[in-house]
């Protein structure tokens, strides 16, 4: 049985378990794994090689990042520190709570990342420039 999240605040990796059968493998992302309920669901995938994806910070949306396919990095950062998690499984995922800058780079041909979300897409929720980021985490507003 995959252990449940008990960190809302910190970014860290979610082992969502396997089900194993000789017709292949099954895993499961929902509530009892992940701290938030799930309002949305998209995926990134045909990446471009070299192309990076989600540059920002969410003000409020928390999300669980799984590679279903192939294998990327997550940078995160704190305002402070990067942090590189590296994703190849698609029985993990990795968990960021609201106010982490995050990009998504060096994809491996033909991965595609599956989001999981905490909110319905709101584009006031996005901080898409990192020196306004780190602005707002000296001053402890996000
Ligand atoms: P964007 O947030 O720029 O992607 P990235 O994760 O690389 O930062 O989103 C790309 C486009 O897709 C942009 O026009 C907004 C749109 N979009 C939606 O319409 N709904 C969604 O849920 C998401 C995540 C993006």
């Amino acid at each position: 049985m995959a252990k449940k999240a008990d960190n809302r605040d910190n970014v860290h990796i979610i082992e969502l378990g396997k089900i194993r059968d000789k017709r292949g493998n099954l895993s499961v992302i929902d509530e009892s794994k992940i701290p938030f309920k799930i309002e949305r669901t998209y995926w990134i995938y045909d990446v471009p090689g070299g192309e990076h994806r989600g540059a920002h910070a969410y003000r409020s949306s928390l999300e669980l990042i799984t590679a279903l396919s192939g294998s990327f990095d997550v940078a995160v950062h704190d305002g402070t520190h990067e942090e590189v998690f590296h994703l190849d499984r698609c029985s993990r995922g990795l968990y960021i709570p609201s106010g982490t800058w995050r990009q998504m780079r060096n994809f491996a041909t033909n991965s595609i990342a599956l989001v999981v979300t905490s909110t319905p897409y709101t584009p006031h929720d996005y901080i898409r420039d990192f020196q306004e980021y780190t602005m707002l985490k000296k001053e402890g507003r996000i």
